[in-house]
């Protein structure tokens, strides 16, 4: 099922990049990835942002139905991939134990941790209503996406809300 559609992740790195080019806010920033990830991707019923805050995962800039506030370390399909610090791709999230259904639409998933200087920052959670939407081409894209945030992240320093 996940070959039938496929996403250019050239394509979407070169956008994101010029989205966020000069832009210093973080939380502005994470905002239109995550929207143009939903905006671009098919079959994507929510994108967004996980960020790790006090030893938990918590809801940062995302699309899609509204979501959990708090996801433990451990819990989940996002709090394993925090946890264990490894990509998860799971094609049939109603046979991955603990799945968090956030959107009882969500058929599959993919979580992909994030780092900032070598520290996990959070994680950036696709799902989709399809079963088997995400494939190996996804793995290797948003991977190598990921990791081009992961060296614009430290540049985007200012919350953007600070300048009252
Ligand atoms: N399904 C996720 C929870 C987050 S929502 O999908 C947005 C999980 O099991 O971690």
């Amino acid at each position: 099922m996940s070959k039938d559609y496929l996403t250019d992740y050239g394509n979407l790195k070169t956008r994101a990049k010029a989205l966020t080019e000069d832009v210093p806010y973080r939380i502005s920033n994470l905002s239109n990835i995550c929207s143009l990830i939903y905006e671009v991707m098919e079959k994507v019923n929510w994108a967004g942002f996980y960020l790790l805050s006090d030893g938990a995962l918590i809801l940062g800039p995302f699309q899609g139905k509204t979501a959990c506030i708090r996801i433990p370390l451990g819990k989940g399909v996002c709090g394993t991939a925090a946890l264990r610090d490894s990509i998860q791709l799971v094609p049939d999230v109603s046979l991955f134990p603990g799945h968090i259904a956030c959107d009882p639409n969500s058929r599959s998933e993919i979580v992909i941790p994030i780092h900032e200087n070598g520290n996990l920052f959070g994680v950036l959670d696709l799902d989709s209503a399809v079963v088997d939407r995400f494939g190996e081409e996804d793995r290797k894209g948003l991977s190598s996406f990921v990791e081009w945030l992961e060296s614009a992240l430290p540049a985007w320093d200012l919350a953007g809300f600070e300048t009252r």
